[in-house]
């Protein structure tokens, strides 16, 4: 059972993720050398600036990869990622946004250039919207909106709402910033993620399919394969069959080396109250 990547730009020459063919051609094989056997094309949308018309060309782009991935044995479902902002009312009535395919869920961001403030001022708004119209959102990569360490509070508020918790490999990885990998190791040590995922934007590092390498990665950290494989595997094919993820917080016997982990981790800042 290969891993099942819910994040990526695969889909060629429509946003800032892989940019041509050929490339797309190169990541795809990347990828089957990584063992992932599914992929979630999840290209950039934008509440207030993506159209209807952009929608259905990036839905003809994605059946172009899906088409494209056959060859590499890679099953490509479709989705998007899509940025909450004040224009998520009006974008959310008008189905301006991919859930991932024959399902309820829907991988949304933030603006990651945004200070921290803004997100946990302004972000539960939009969850609500989202849920309000019966998706499960999927919050892509939460460890990069946090830019002076993670707020485990407003996480645990954000899962309060339903929403779930992807991280990005290339955090875990330590190939994104100092800050980054910090938080995304705060978060899979408080079993507070439900997926992990690569984000691919090109074939060569840091944003590359790196599934494989991260599993491994983790595992010499203490991480058991079971706890890896729930995140990287079993959690994603339970969405893509839109039956519910399962919460990893209370499970026990995830981690080699969790009791030591706690102790470490248990001084990180609690920021403030959100009810
Ligand atoms: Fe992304």
């Amino acid at each position: 059972m290969g891993y099942v990547d819910i994040h990526g730009h695969y889909a060629w020459n429509i946003d800032d993720g892989i940019q041509s063919l050929q490339e797309a051609k190169k990541a795809l094989n990347k990828a089957r050398k990584q063992g992932i056997s599914t992929i979630v094309a999840t290209p950039h949308v934008t509440c207030g600036k993506t159209t209807k018309a952009e929608i259905e060309m990036l839905r003809l782009r994605i059946a172009e990869l899906q088409e494209l991935a056959n060859k590499y044995h890679i099953e490509v479902i479709a989705g998007c990622e899509f940025m909450l902002n004040d224009e998520v009312y009006q974008a959310m009535d008008q189905v301006l946004f991919i859930p991932i395919e024959d399902t309820h869920y829907l991988l949304c961001e933030y603006d990651v250039r945004k200070p921290s403030e803004a997100f946990t001022e302004n972000f539960d708004a939009y969850i609500r919207e989202v849920t309000l119209h019966g998706y499960t959102p999927i919050i892509a990569h939460i460890e990069r909106y946090f830019h002076d360490g993670i707020d485990l509070e407003y996480v645990q508020y954000l899962k309060s709402l339903g929403c779930l918790m992807q991280v990005n490999t290339t955090s875990l990885l330590g190939l994104s910033s100092k800050v980054h990998q910090e938080n995304a190791h705060i978060l899979l040590n408080h079993q507070l993620i439900h997926f992990i995922a690569t984000d691919t934007h090109r074939v060569k590092p840091p944003r590359s399919p790196n599934m494989q390498k991260c599993f491994y990665f983790l595992y010499k950290q203490g991480y058991t394969k079971k706890y890896l494989n729930l995140m990287m595997r079993e959690n994603p094919r339970r969405i893509l069959r839109d039956r519910q993820a399962l919460d990893l917080e209370n499970i026990k016997g995830l981690t080699h080396f969790r009791f030591v982990l706690k102790i470490l981790h248990q001084f990180v800042p609690v920021k403030k109250s959100y009810k």
